[in-house]
């Protein structure tokens, strides 16, 4: 499972960082966030909103471009070692200098050059899609979103929205969602995570993305599953992610299969892998003993999702090749 080349649209870049990274980094700083930390080295939360609260005290300790620099290299180090060959990585302006515009293009220097030199030594490709948080609001989404359009290129290809989906509205945010699209930024947001399918479809109306995160409780509306078929909208599924916090009880009860069978476009994703303990090889390995997924299934996903992917033609065509190699 580790050697299939694999393509991941759904990765948060402080989400990946390695507990035993963000527990040095306190220590260094003298920030007391032990009561963050699992005795055997994991991340500790009791659910979904506290696990945002940890991960926001996590992230609090990454201060500067150097650190974020050092965060997408072992970040870009794991996924490769996985197999992932090309990665969508969410970056947030509010956790680099809080969505201030020079201090964004500060951190995003840093962390393009690191993700560079991965390129280089790893053979990883990782293109960025920048996400505001939707519980920090649709004031703070439009100066992330203002951000996202002042970078928008051929590495800074995407923009979303990620946070707790039961805060405000989609539509609040569509200032934000049209700003980045008229910079030429393809669109995904979560939904369908916790929310319910109504949130999906919600989603989809005011903000028109082209991906949707996770949106894997749109499996109870058939109506919905139809409108994703039409509008060809692909889901970035995170089942590991899903079934630790708990919006599935197992994998075997996870609706994976079930979207497919109704034609919905799907991937697949780790989320936040350390927060979750999972890995691309781990999912895969779920997946194939749950679902009986072959080589020949791992195959059309990664094709799906490179479909999908945001990046330019050129990039894809030289992704389409390393996944036939
Ligand atoms: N859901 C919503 N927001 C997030 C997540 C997630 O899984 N990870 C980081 N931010
Ligand atoms: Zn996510």
């Amino acid at each position: 499972m580790k050697d299939i080349p694999k393509v991941e649209l759904h990765l948060h870049l402080e989400g990946g960082a390695p507990p035993e990274f963000i527990r040095g980094l306190a220590l260094e700083k003298k920030v007391d966030l032990s009561g963050i930390f699992t005795d055997d080295g994991g991340y500790a939360y009791r659910d979904f909103l506290h696990f945002l609260e940890v991960y926001e005290a996590a992230t609090s300790v990454l201060t500067g471009p150097e650190e974020f620099a050092r965060l997408t290299t072992a970040l870009l180090e794991e996924s490769a070692s996985h197999g992932v060959v090309y990665t969508e990585a969410f970056l947030s302006p509010d956790f680099c200098g809080g969505a201030d515009m020079i201090a964004w293009r500060e951190y995003l220097a840093a962390m393009r050059e690191a993700a560079e030199a991965a390129e280089r030594d790893l053979g990883i490709t990782m293109r960025g899609v920048i996400t505001c948080v939707r519980h920090f609001g649709p004031d703070q989404a439009k100066a992330v979103a203002t951000c996202a359009a002042d970078t928008a290129g051929d590495f800074i290809v995407g923009f979303g929205m990620g946070g707790d989906e039961s805060a405000h509205t989609p539509a609040d945010f569509a200032w934000s969602f049209d700003c980045a699209r008229e910079a030429g930024l393809a669109i995904t947001t979560h939904a369908g995570e916790w929310g319910g399918a109504k949130s999906v479809r919600d989603s989809i109306e005011a903000l028109g993305p082209v991906r949707i995160g996770h949106g894997v409780q749109s499996i109870d509306d058939p109506a919905l599953c139809d409108l994703l078929v039409e509008r060809d909208i692909t889901l970035e599924v995170c089942p590991g992610s899903n079934v630790f916090l708990g919006v599935y009880k197992s994998l075997k009860d996870h609706p994976i299969q079930r979207l497919r069978d109704r034609g919905v476009k799907v991937t697949v994703s780790t989320d936040d892998p350390p927060f979750f303990r999972t890995t691309m090889t781990r999912e895969y390995e779920g997946l194939a003993h749950t679902f009986g997924y072959d080589e020949e299934t791992f195959a059309e996903l990664n094709q799906t999702a490179l479909d999908a992917a945001f990046c330019d033609e050129p990039t894809r065509d030289k992704i389409r090749k390393r996944l036939t190699q």
